[in-house]
């Protein structure tokens, strides 16, 4: 129920949203700390991993990661606002060496080097960017969802807290 409240508040503001240089797909509705946490500890993110934050927001999922573990972690937003914000939060929390927030499209932006994906987005545009994850990130790579799924591809782990749902894929071995 929480689930598709909170996807609904997504959708229906959504469609209200202010347009930057490009319309989000998405609008900007923060991830709770905890569950932040809970994402990273579920990716088992560690020293030498890379992250990427599609639809990075004010940035609190690359700059905990970096803060945390010490680790390069990158953002990706389309909305110049929410960029200036992840760049305010990141020197705000001393990580501005390992934290670079991007103004792009994330269906367009390279994402290959990541060895951690995280994402809040919608369901289809989950499903959408599922191609280019499975073909673009080294096998081994992990994704990590807060509250949508990615369709018919199954999580290895579903994680329940705080009426918040998390999903846990690792990017499979190529077939050759
Ligand atoms: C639901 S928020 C999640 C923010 C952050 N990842 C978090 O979990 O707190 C989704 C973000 O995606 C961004 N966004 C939407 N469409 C995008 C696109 N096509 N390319 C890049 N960013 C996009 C929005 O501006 C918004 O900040």
């Amino acid at each position: 129920m929480r689930a598709l409240l909170t996807l609904a508040v997504l959708v229906a503001t959504n469609a209200c949203a202010q347009s930057p240089t490009q319309r989000p797909d998405v609008i900007f509705v923060p991830t709770p700390q905890e569950v932040v946490d809970k994402m990273l500890e579920i990716a088992k993110v560690g020293k030498g991993d890379v992250l990427y934050d599609l639809g990075s927001g004010d940035g609190r999922i690359p700059v905990t990661a970096a803060k945390r573990f010490g680790i390069r972690a990158t953002g990706i937003d389309i909305d110049p606002q929410r960029i200036e914000e992840a760049n305010e939060n990141a020197r705000k929390n001393g990580v501005t060496k390992l934290v670079q927030f991007k103004q792009e499209d994330l269906f367009k932006t390279k994402f290959s080097d990541a060895t951690v994906v995280t994402l809040y987005l919608l369901p289809d545009l989950n499903v959408k960017l599922r191609p280019r994850l499975l073909a673009e990130l080294k096998p081994g790579t992990r994704i990590v969802s807060h509250q949508f799924d990615m369709g018919t591809w199954k999580p290895e782990r579903k994680v329940e807290l705080n009426g918040r749902t998390i999903y846990l894929w690792t990017v499979p071995a190529r077939k050759s």
